[in-house]
């Protein structure tokens, strides 16, 4: 069923706020976060680990743990509906047919003690009204879909009897039972031996556009969205800093921020002897944020402005690339 039309985004979000409560005070996990993602393309989220990036997502679809507040102003409309205030019967319908979401760890969505086929014909059965036989039938030709050999023996499997990559196969293959429009997937082969994970990221983009989903991809690794993704949206602390066409932000950056993050791709040949390399410094406390621009502490172009005032999202050329940021580096010149 569509609602929306054709011609407007799948995902609208508008000033999307979400504060989480802690023992320490509210943390602002989203802060005013505005993104917009059409039918069939794909959208990659990067940002340091914290910055937001998991919380943003479970705003989205509003599964925000116990306790959060999202403020009034936030809009996120999803094929013609807003999803904020929804009433949670109503979301349910949405969550798991329309959207769907595959996580870092697959067994955070598998059921330990349930065999796989008959996990993802559960799924068939409580969205779509398909029968035993029918649910069973597609459950493993997504077994199949999803490049899982045997897949007729492998669904009579548990999920401890499968290795890593083939279990996050199994978490594709119920994620896109509905065959959703909108795929969130959290930092996907992030727990998956290096070998398995540019197959996986492969699967999941060749899947997205057969059919023609659209998808959000979650990643601290900049690396993930390269050649992947249409469009790229950095995170720090809670806020996007900086967004454009992927090719552009390879291409030039303007954010320091964002040449820090790309500066920390772990290389292939490194891997797995090299520990991780990340951005000197520590980010911002989340609960209680700096003034001016949340990178400030850490950036090398910081001048006193940059820590008194907080520069806003703005537009800086007709390609739709948006930046925060006082002193962007030079364009062209990543300097
Ligand atoms: N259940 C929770 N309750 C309160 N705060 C949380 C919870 N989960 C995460 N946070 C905080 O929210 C912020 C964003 O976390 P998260 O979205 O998980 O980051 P990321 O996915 O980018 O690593 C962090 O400061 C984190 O400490
Ligand atoms: S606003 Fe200032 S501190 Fe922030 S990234 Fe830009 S130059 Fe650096
Ligand atoms: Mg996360």
């Amino acid at each position: 069923m569509t609602n929306g039309n054709e011609m407007q985004p799948l995902l609208e979000v508008k000033d999307l706020q979400a504060l989480l409560p802690t023992h320490r005070g509210l943390v602002k996990a989203v802060d005013r976060v505005s993104l917009r993602l059409q039918r069939g393309k794909t959208l990659g989220i990067v940002g340091e680990s914290g910055c937001g990036k998991s919380m943003l997502a479970r705003a989205i679809m509003g599964l925000l743990p116990t306790g959060s507040i999202v403020s009034s102003q936030s809009i996120v409309t999803f094929d013609g509906r807003n999803l904020v205030g929804m009433k949670k019967a109503q979301l349910r319908q949405i969550i798991g047919r329309e959207i769907a979401m595959v996580f870092q760890d697959p067994m955070t969505s598998l059921n330990p003690v349930m065999k796989v086929g008959r996990q993802i014909a559960e799924v068939i059965s409580y969205h779509l009204k398909e029968g035993k036989r029918t649910a069973r039938k597609r459950a493993v030709a997504l077994l199949d879909l999803v490049g899982i050999p045997m897949a007729d023996q492998r669904a009579d499997q548990y999920p401890h009897q499968l290795s890593g990559g083939l279990r996050q196969r199994v978490a594709i293959a119920i994620a896109l039972a509905c065959e959703p429009k909108l795929l969130i997937a959290d930092e996907p082969t992030t727990a998956l031996d290096v070998t398995v994970q540019a197959t996986i990221l492969d699967l999941l983009a060749s899947l997205q556009q057969e059919k023609r989903m659209a998808m959000i991809l979650i990643t601290h690794d900049f690396g993930v969205v390269a050649g992947r993704t249409d469009e790229t949206a950095v995170m720090v602390a809670g806020q996007i800093v900086e967004y454009a066409a992927t090719g552009d932000l390879f291409r030039q950056m303007r954010m320091p921020y964002t040449r820090a993050l790309m500066a920390a791709i772990p290389r292939l040949a490194n891997r797995p002897h090299t520990k991780l390399r990340t951005i000197n410094g520590q980010p911002p406390d989340m609960v209680d944020l700096p003034l001016g621009c949340r990178f400030a502490s850490r950036c090398w172009k910081a001048q006193p402005l940059c820590r008194g005032k907080e520069p806003a999202l703005k537009r800086i050329n007709g390609r739709g690339h948006k930046l925060a940021c006082w002193y962007p580096l030079e364009s062209g010149k990543n300097a």
